[in-house]
């Protein structure tokens, strides 16, 4: 029944791969206690000097390494985190993407744990909660974009049905957490600046597990399994492999019904996805480049079409990135017989219709003094006031509309959502997601059921800028 400390070991040592390597950035975290089904790990916050690829620089990190550990757990297991934040400043953690209570020592966001103080989570993964690729990070708001963007994050990975898979069993497992950082020649972090106030901080230094272009083998057979996390404050990542496609296995909230062939794999920050990537007969070098893409003009600013224009805004900031660059490379060894790609993976079962429709606006405006503030529906955040409440056991249609001039990634806590439509398009297969980008002019619809948990929890903007600067509200289930 409960996870063992030896089958979290020898999980561990499974691949020969770089990034799961013990001692590597991504090494799973040690278990300190692990007894009928408890799992008990320490997280530190702690400013160090660490290396970023061949660079010093000094950076905030858990335990001491960016990315953070990665933590994993199976349904029905029963989490235990003991956090330090030995930051100068305050600071929280965030289960990105888990269903669970988002009340007392779950998910609860509206905590802050002072620098020099220690916090225990403790929750379960539900018994019937999906496999999938989540994270943590921090959530004291106003912190959270400086806190991300300086290093701490963390992969969060839940062990279930879609491992269970045969096919993707055989495939070989990379984590891949992107984020961009910016150094300054002392290897420290360079205040964000005027532009960072619409764009949201974005660095130029493109990470893969704290490296750059790391080497991924894809393993004897060809099949590999990439599960990929934005972990970037405010940057987006628009990513191809050379002329091979990537099948797409899972999404935000966990695997998908079959898998779907493509050759751009766009994420926003705080999304995920995980993809299958087949090797050839012959052997050879994919490399994996992060392409030029204007979040403000949506799919539309794949590529050099970005004019830039829309995502101009008032004070010039722009979201568009203009570089082409390899972020990682995978080699290949070539085979005879290729392993088969799986058919079908997990159904998803369709949320079913509801009379109960409510519009989110998306904008930002001239706040008083401080520069610009980001608005939901017109209002800034105030941790005082509930924004909407829903009741437990119902099923929702939000509308997300974006009348401003810049792209956000809407994302809610503790309930993912499927998404309906996309400008009124309905979207070519069914996912469960908890961040979707909304490109300005644009409107989303995503239907959710509100299950298992009362109490306050949030929805914002996933450029953690937009979010510190007012662009979150409170939802309240009861
Ligand atoms: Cu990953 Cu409320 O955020
Ligand atoms: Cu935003």
């Amino acid at each position: 029944l409960g996870t063992t400390g030896a089958l979290l070991l020898s999980q561990c040592s499974r691949g020969s791969s770089p990034s799961a390597a013990p001692g590597s950035p991504l090494a799973q975290a040690k278990v300190h206690s692990s007894e009928g089904g408890l799992l008990s790990f320490d997280l530190v916050a702690e400013a160090q000097r660490v290396k970023l690829g061949d660079r010093d620089a000094n950076l905030l990190t858990y335990n001491g390494q960016v990315p953070g550990p990665r933590l994993e757990a199976k349904p029905g297991d029963t989490v235990q985190i003991r956090f330090t934040n030995r930051l100068n400043q305050p600071t929280n953690l965030h289960y990105h993407g888990l269903h669970i209570p988002p009340t007392g020592t779950g998910d609860n966001v509206f905590l802050e744990i002072p620098p020099g103080e220690s916090h225990t989570y403790e929750f379960q993964i539900p018994p019937n909660h999906p496999a999938g690729t989540f994270w943590y990070h921090p959530h004291y708001h106003g912190l959270v974009a400086e806190q991300l963007f300086g290093g701490l994050a963390g992969l969060f990975i839940v062990r279930g049905d879609l491992d269970e898979v045969p096919e993707i069993k055989t495939a070989q497992e990379e984590f891949l957490v992107l984020k961009d950082y910016a150094l300054d020649r002392s290897g420290n972090i360079p205040d964000p600046g005027h532009m960072a106030q619409m764009t949201g901080r974005i660095g130029d230094l493109l990470t893969v597990n704290g490296r750059f272009n790391p080497t991924l083998e894809i393993p004897q057979g060809g099949l590999l399994r990439l599960r990929l996390l934005n972990a970037s404050t405010s940057r987006f990542f628009a990513l191809s492999l050379e002329d091979h496609p990537f099948y797409l296995i899972a999404t935000d909230g966990g695997a998908i019904a079959a898998p779907v062939e493509m050759n751009e794999l766009v994420l926003a920050p705080g999304e995920r996805v995980e993809v299958l990537v087949q090797g050839d007969r012959e052997p050879g070098q994919y490399r994996l480049v992060n392409q030029p893409f204007n979040p403000a003009q949506g799919m539309m600013g794949r590529g050099m079409m970005g004019g830039g224009s829309m995502g101009g805004g008032m004070m010039g900031g722009s979201q568009r990135q203009s570089t082409t660059e390899t972020i990682a490379t995978l080699t290949y060894n070539g085979t005879t017989e290729p392993l088969p790609l799986p058919d079908q993976l997990i159904a998803i079962e369709p949320l079913p219709e509801t009379q109960t429709t409510r519009q989110f606006s998306l904008n930002h405006g001239m706040g008083t003094g401080m520069g610009m503030v980001f608005l939901i529906n017109g209002q800034a955040f105030d941790h005082n006031r509930i924004d909407t409440q829903v009741r437990l056991n119902t099923v929702e249609d939000w509308e997300i509309v974006n009348t401003g001039t810049m792209a956000h990634p809407f994302h809610v806590h503790t309930n993912k959502f499927q998404v309906i439509s996309h400008n009124g398009q309905p979207v070519p297969y069914a996912a469960w997601k908890d961040v979707v980008s909304v490109s300005p002019g644009e409107s989303v619809r995503l239907r959710m059921s509100f299950r298992d948990y009362v109490g306050k929890t949030v929805y914002h903007c996933h450029v953690l800028d937009h979010e510190d600067r007012g662009m979150m509200g409170i939802l309240d289930i009861q």
